[in-house]
């Protein structure tokens, strides 16, 4: 299969944002997009994307997950941005139009329909550095998708930064592409230097999150990630996950955790770890490399409540588990 994100649907939904409204929206061809150089976006970065997938269950249906959190998310990013003010009705239609049209397209599972929802401020012009984009675009890409990191359910490497910063501590909630940009120096450092799969960010011995996806610690009955702030991605599949380990009678404990708390219970053999996304669903984590030292994390492998929670939350997307918390919705 492709690689992640490299192949896209022919058309996408557009919408424009001029004179204090938007347009109706409309499917133009995704292969280019014409904007001035001078588009605000170009220059003082004004975007914001969100990332959901659509599913194929075995009855044939397209099913998306999750896609009212994802616009809340988009309309947050949009705000924080001081972007124009996203319609989440209109949203809702592009996604549900866009995924609608190239239904056969989405792949069976394990795989799935990408789908990207990005929005841009594209008003020409290099003087507003101060000051929000008037006009923008509002358009919803589709990527049909395998698995996002090259090895599957491999577990995988994380370099700690015990001092690392992966975007300005207020921006961290916003799903913006200067946040990505940013981390990513420090993420090819790491695969440079210690031949790590990702790094994770852990200002002042802080542990947030990684270049791609939130991060959670399991130790036994427990699942730890750290409480909603500012500083980091809220997270649906995070969300999900800490639903479905309660659900499965775990406790869910958000809340600050260390490096050194981090490293101490990683040393225990049962402990678990793993990152969550829309891209990465839950990607075990083997092995935490700090201060040049690597340390397997239990016993390295995917273990046993990764692999539950995973699949149940993999059940719930393709068809094959109840869909107890009304979390997807049908084209
Ligand atoms: C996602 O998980 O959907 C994301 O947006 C992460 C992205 C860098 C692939």
């Amino acid at each position: 299969m492709a690689a992640f994100g490299t192949v896209f649907m022919p058309e996408m939904a557009l919408a424009k944002f001029e004179n204090g409204a938007w347009s109706k929206a409309e499917f133009v061809s995704a292969s280019s997009l014409q904007m001035h150089p001078g588009a605000h976006v170009l220059h003082y970065s004004s975007t914001c994307f969100e990332g959901l997938k659509a599913f194929k269950h075995d009855d044939g249906s397209i099913n998306i997950f999750r896609m009212d959190q994802n616009i809340k998310r988009m309309a947050q990013s949009s705000r924080l941005l001081n972007l124009p003010k996203v319609d989440g009705k209109q949203l809702e239609s592009m996604i549900l139009d866009v995924v609608k049209k190239y239904a056969d397209e989405v792949p069976a599972p394990p795989g799935s329909m990408y789908i990207r929802p990005t929005h841009i401020g594209i008003e020409p012009s290099i003087g507003k550095a101060a000051a929000p984009s008037a006009t923008s675009l509002l358009y919803v890409l589709l990527s049909p998708v395998g698995d996002y990191f090259a090895g599957g359910a491999k577990p995988l490497r994380l370099l700690l930064a015990d001092n690392g910063m992966r975007c300005a501590p207020h921006m961290g909630m916003i799903k913006s592409g200067g946040n990505y940009a940013s981390a990513l120096g420090p993420i090819l450092e790491a695969r440079e230097s210690a031949n790590a799969d990702q790094i994770l960010f852990c200002p002042g011995g802080d542990v947030q999150e990684t270049g791609a996806a939130n991060f959670v610690l399991i130790d036994g009955n427990e699942i730890i990630t750290k409480q909603l702030d500012s500083t980091f991605l809220h997270g649906v599949t995070r969300s999900s996950i800490l639903t479905l380990a309660s659900d499965l009678g775990m406790t869910v404990s958000e809340r600050e955790i260390s490096v050194d708390e981090l490293l101490e219970r990683a040393a225990k053999p049962g402990t678990e770890a793993a990152l969550s996304g829309t891209a990465a669903v839950l990607t075990p984590v083997g092995t935490l490399i700090h201060e040049g030292k690597e340390r397997l994390v239990g016993s390295g492998e995917m273990g046993a409540t990764t692999a539950k929670l995973r699949s149940a939350l993999n059940k719930i997307q393709w068809g094959q588990a109840e869909d107890t918390h009304a979390w997807l919705t049908k084209v």
